[in-house]
């Protein structure tokens, strides 16, 4: 591909600098010593410091049951900050921390020990935030971060209503951030939406999916509406299907317990991997404001084709990970895992051919992968385009040309190629393939990212368009439902296994190949 053109990547910098800087705010996290604080959320704090988006005005405060000073929390960001810059390898990337940056947070902490569920916790909590907007220079504007175990989303949101701490008045605003799980199928998805919006409005509530926060996911809605080129062919008459993989090179690790609960379906597909399919299937919308975006996207899941129970075993594959070698390391079956049964049928990996009724996807499968211990981690949507009616090239077979592909790879290596076919040079006329790729890091300069900032930036700037609405999340849970319920009454009938580090039980291949198909290796 050419260089980049200079005008072009000079008006993303100078657009990107001209960001404005986050309200005043106080930022509360619920869970203040958990891992979510401490790799991700402090982390993207800082990024957000050192890229000057927080203002003055901003304060964070920890809560947590731990008994501990404001000291202590210090220290214990400092030294994950300090693990992640020695190992060169977590979610947080760099090879330093700008000091005058991080004392510049950490100067704005503090910490108050509570229980979650002690009235108590929250009086103590109103009094301190009334201090910080007083002296502090907060304005009154409170986010409330829960990064806590998901039983207790709706015992936080309950104590903050009793103690009157969400209501918005004099343009001073009150919002939760809840990240997934967000219920555990449809009709704790939709008990949990209807505790909460007791206490809240929906404007007030930003349910997150740390996916929309990857650049390459929102950049899906760029490359669909911002082009004229590519959005005439987006629908049935030039794709013949749709592939979205999300394939991981991790086990469960230490979440066992979670995980048999959980599974790759839940922990995966209603909310990571839709928000992938909804990017790539929505209409467009009117315009880029919140409520349109989500709109679109809640139309587009809803438009998936209901699963009846003989389809959920012919179109759904689960599988299980075996012993195997996973990036040169062995790597043990899953049922061998600590805190799994040694019978366990949860799934660590699923495909499924879904199909979405409506007039621009109808007759177009789309096929989703996920799993943990595969041979490599890679996550992208791939369209693949019909093949051309006939060929017009003597001794050329319309089977023999290869069709043409367009992948949009969200990570690693970021970016976008198109697959077509190019006349070998020479005297005779033959076909090879070529690619046309786009790589993110030629472009733009990549500023370190743990996918975090854009959405707590968003969430203090009150841009609701990367997060879920009550109906987004029940789209997602109604979707899958069908699945998990024929999987529960049927626990262990076609659970496939998988070698780790392999691409994936053979019955995902054969799910294709009855369609004539197959998946793109992962590459
Ligand atoms: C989380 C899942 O939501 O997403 C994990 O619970 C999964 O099981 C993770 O590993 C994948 O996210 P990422 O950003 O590492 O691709």
């Amino acid at each position: 591909m050419n260089r980049p053109d200079p005008s072009t990547t000079t008006k993303a910098v100078a657009k990107a600098e001209t960001v404005a800087v986050a309200p005043p705010c106080a930022m509360v996290i619920f869970g203040a010593g958990g891992d979510l604080t401490k790799r991700l959320v402090a982390p993207a704090l800082y990024n957000l410091v050192t890229a000057k988006r927080l203002p003055d005005g901003f304060r964070l405060v920890g809560v947590d049951h731990g008994n501990k000073t404001v000291e202590d929390w210090r220290k214990s960001l400092t030294d994950m900050m300090n693990e992640f810059v020695a190992s060169h390898d977590g979610e947080f990337q760099a090879d330093h921390i700008d000091q005058t940056a991080w004392r510049w947070l950490t100067d704005r902490m503090t910490y108050l020990q509570g229980d979650f569920t002690e009235p108590q916790t929250y009086n103590r909590l109103k009094e301190h935030l009334a201090g910080l907007d007083k002296t502090a220079g907060t304005a009154g504007n409170h986010l409330f971060y829960l990064a806590v175990a998901d039983r207790f989303f709706s015992v936080v949101v309950a104590a903050l209503g009793a103690a009157d701490m969400v209501t918005e008045k004099d343009g001073q605003w009150r919002r939760v951030v809840i990240e997934k799980p967000f219920g555990h199928d449809l009709s704790s998805a939709k008990a949990l939406n209807a505790a909460i919006l007791k206490t809240l409005q929906e404007h007030q509530i930003y349910r997150m999916d740390h996916f929309l926060g990857k650049e390459t996911v929102q950049n899906i809605m760029a490359l669909r509406f911002a082009n004229g080129l590519f959005e005439p062919l987006w629908n049935r008459q030039h794709i013949d299907h749709v592939q979205i993989t999300a394939a991981e090179t991790v086990g469960v690790e230490r979440r066992g317990k979670f995980y048999e609960q959980t599974g790759a379906l839940r922990d995966m597909v209603p909310n990571h991997m839709f928000q992938l399919l909804a990017l790539t299937a929505m209409e467009p919308p009117i315009s880029f404001d919140a409520e349109a975006v989500r709109e679109k996207k809640a139309e587009v899941i809803q438009a998936i084709r209901p699963v009846s129970p003989r389809r959920a075993m012919k179109d759904a594959v689960r599988g299980q990970y075996d012993a195997g070698t996973v990036l040169g390391k062995q790597a043990q079956a899953y049922r061998r895992e600590p805190d799994v049964a040694p019978d366990s049928n949860t799934e660590s990996y699923i495909a499924w051919k879904l199909q979405i009724d409506n007039w621009r996807w109808a007759g177009v499968p789309f096929y989703l992968r996920t799993g943990k211990y595969l041979r490599r981690r890679w996550t992208e949507v791939a369209i693949r385009f019909h093949q051309a009616p006939y060929t017009l090239f003597r001794g050329t077979h319309v089977e023999q040309m290869n069709p043409n592909w367009m992948i949009l790879r969200i990570q690693p290596d970021e970016g976008i190629s198109l697959q077509f076919a190019a006349k070998r040079p020479g005297p005779t006329v033959t076909l090879g393939n070529v690619s046309m790729d786009f790589a993110y890091e030629t472009y733009f300069a990549m500023a370190p990212n743990t996918g975090y900032e854009t959405l707590i930036y968003d969430c203090m700037t009150g841009d609701a368009t990367l997060f879920q609405r009550a109906d987004n999340i029940e789209a997602g849970w109604r979707a899958v439902q069908p699945i998990l319920d024929f999987w529960a009454s049927n626990p262990a009938k076609d659970l496939a296994t998988y070698a780790a580090g392999s691409d994936g039980p053979t019955a995902a291949d054969e799910l294709l190949a009855r369609d004539g198909r197959a998946w793109r290796p992962l590459e």
